[in-house]
C-alpha cells in the first residue's frame, strides 16, 4: 500500500487542504509533518466548511487515524480553539494523536517574531506572526520546550525556568517591553498539557505499525516548498522544510517507504509575504486572478492578507518538482482561468543577456529576472461542472498538459471548484 507525501510545490496557499481531504478518504493514516499554525487550509465537504490551522486533514474521516507529527511547531491555544470547534460540530477528534516530540510555540516566541519583524522595518519578511521562526530557531538551538514537557511538572518547570530567564533579559534589554512571569507561563503550559493529555503520545510505534501492516498512509504538506529554509527564496522563506524530505523527516519515516510525491500546483501563482515573485501581475487580470469576494478568495486563511497573484511560473514549478522528486502533478483552481482570453505562463527567465531555466540563488539576482511567456489560449467557459478530464474544454486540457511537460511529471488530479466533488482524478494517485 503506498505512502504518500502532498507537497505545496509553490509559495503555500495552493489548496492543498481540499486535495488531501479527498485523499485521506482513501487513506488510513494521515500525518501533518510541518510548520505551525502559519498555515491555513479550508476544508469544505459535506459537514460543512472549516479553516483549519493545525489539525490534520483526514481529521473528518471517521476510519482515520491522524497524528500532528515531530516536526510540527504547536501553539497550544490553537490546537485547542480548534479541537473545541470540532467537538462543538459533532466531528469525533479521537482519533487523534500528538507527537511528544513536536515542539511548542511558547509566548515569548510570539512576542519575538513580531518585535523582530518590526526591528527589521524595510526588510521585513511578512511573517504570518505566530511565533514559527523563533520555535524552530530554539528547536534548533536545542533549548525548545516539547509537548512531552508539558506532561512533566517538573521537566516543564525546570527548562522554562531556564530558558525565561535568557528570554526575558531579550525582551527587556534589547526590545525594551515587559517580561513573562515563570510562575503564570508555566501554570498555562501545565494546564494545557492536561488538557491535551490524552491525544499527546509516542507516535512512532502507531507509524511503524501502520507500515507494517501496509495501510495507505498519507504526509499532509503546509507551506510550500518555495519557503523552503535551504531551497527557497532565502531569507524571504519559513523556518522549516515543508517538501518531501522534511516529510520524512517531520513524521519519522525513511525515505525509502515513499511511494509517490504528489505536488500541488495552483493554475496560476499566489503569494503572500515579501521576497521576489518573477511573474506577479497587477491591474485587470490581477483582479480576476485575486477572485475577491468570492469561494476562492486570494485572502489568507490565517491572516486575511491579500495574496500576491501572478502567471504560472514554469521555471519555479520545475525547479520545485526537481528538489522533491515530484512525480505527480495536482493542478488546483483551473477554474479561476475561466473568464481569461489569453494565458501566459513563464517557461525562462532573462537575466541580462543569459536565458536560464532555473531560479537563481540569491533573491538580489532573482528580482532581476524578466520572465519570458508563452502564451495560450484561453477558454472562456465555465469549467467547474466537469467531472472528467474529456469534459474539461479543449484549450484547458492543452493548458493543463503544458504545464505537466514543463514541470516534468504526469497529471494526478485536477479541481475545479472547492467541493470535494469539484476534483477530478486523472490518474489513480493512491
Ligand atoms: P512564517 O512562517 O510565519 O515565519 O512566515 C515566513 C514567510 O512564509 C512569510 O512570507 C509568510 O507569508 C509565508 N508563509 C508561512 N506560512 C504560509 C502559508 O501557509 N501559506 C503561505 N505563505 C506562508
Amino acid at each position: 500500500m503506498p505512502v504518500i507525501a502532498v507537497i505545496g510545490a509553490q509559495w503555500g496557499d495552493e489548496g492543498k487542504g481540499h486535495i488531501v481531504d479527498l485523499l485521506a478518504n482513501r487513506s488510513r493514516l494521515v500525518i501533518r509533518y510541518g510548520g505551525g499554525n502559519n498555515a491555513g487550509h479550508t476544508v469544505v465537504n459535506e459537514q460543512g466548511t472549516f479553516k483549519l490551522h493545525l489539525l490534520p486533514s483526514g481529521i473528518f474521516d471517521p476510519h482515520t487515524v491522524n497524528i500532528i507529527g515531530s516536526g510540527v511547531v504547536i501553539d497550544p491555544a490553537v490546537l485547542l480553539g480548534e479541537l473545541n470547534e470540532l467537538q462543538s460540530r459533532n466531528i469525533d477528534t479521537s482519533r487523534l494523536f500528538i507527537s511528544e516530540r513536536a515542539h511548542v510555540i511558547m509566548p515569548y516566541h510570539v512576542m519575538e517574531d513580531k518585535l523582530q519583524e518590526q526591528a527589521r522595518g524595510d526588510s521585513k519578511i511578512g511573517t504570518t506572526g505566530r511565533g514559527i521562526g523563533p520555535a524552530y530557531s530554539d528547536k534548533m538551538d536545542r533549548v525548545g520546550i516539547r509537548m512531552g514537557d508539558l506532561l512533566h511538572e517538573q521537566t516543564l518547570l525546570e527548562r522554562l525556568r531556564a530558558v525565561l530567564e535568557e528570554k526575558n533579559r531579550l525582551l527587556t534589554k534589547l526590545y525594551g517591553v515587559k517580561p513573562l512571569s515563570l510562575h503564570d507561563t508555566y501554570l498555562r503550559f501545565l494546564e494545557y498539557g492536561r488538557q491535551l493529555a490524552d491525544y499527546v503520545t509516542n507516535t512512532h510505534p502507531i507509524i511503524h505499525r501502520a507500515l507494517q501492516r501496509d495501510v495507505p498512509v498519507l504526509l499532509e504538506g503546509a507551506q510550500g516548498v518555495l519557503l523552503d529554509v535551504d531551497h527557497g527564496t532565502y531569507p524571504y522563506v519559513t523556518s522549516s522544510p515543508p517538501g518531501a524530505a522534511g516529510a520524512c523527516q517531520g513524521a519519522g519515516i525513511g525515505p525509502t517507504h515513499l511511494n509517490s510525491v504528489i505536488g500541488v500546483y495552483k493554475a496560476y501563482t499566489t503569494r503572500v509575504g515579501e521576497g521576489p515573485f518573477p511573474t506577479e501581475v497587477q491591474g485587470p487580470v490581477a483582479d480576476a486572478l485575486r477572485q475577491i469576494g468570492k469561494p476562492w478568495a486570494e485572502v489568507g486563511t490565517t491572516t486575511g492578507r491579500a495574496r500576491r497573484v501572478g502567471w504560472f511560473d514554469a521555471v519555479m514549478a520545475r525547479y520545485a518538482a526537481q528538489i522533491n522528486g515530484i512525480d505527480t502533478v495536482a493542478i488546483t483552481k483551473l477554474d479561476v482561468l475561466d473568464t481569461l482570453p489569453e494565458i501566459k505562463i513563464c517557461v525562462g527567465y532573462k537575466l541580462h543577456d543569459a536565458e536560464l531555466d532555473y531560479p537563481p540563488t540569491t533573491v538580489a539576482v532573482l528580482s532581476q529576472v524578466e520572465p519570458i511567456y508563452e502564451e495560450m489560449p484561453g477558454w472562456q467557459t465555465a469549467t467547474s461542472g466537469a467531472r472528467r478530464f474529456e469534459d474539461l474544454p479543449e484549450a484547458a486540457q492543452a493548458y493543463v498538459a503544458r504545464l505537466c511537460q514543463l514541470v516534468g511529471a504526469r497529471l494526478g488530479l485536477i479541481s475545479i471548484g472547492p467541493e470535494r466533488d469539484q476534483i477530478i482524478v486523472v490518474s489513480e494517485v493512491l
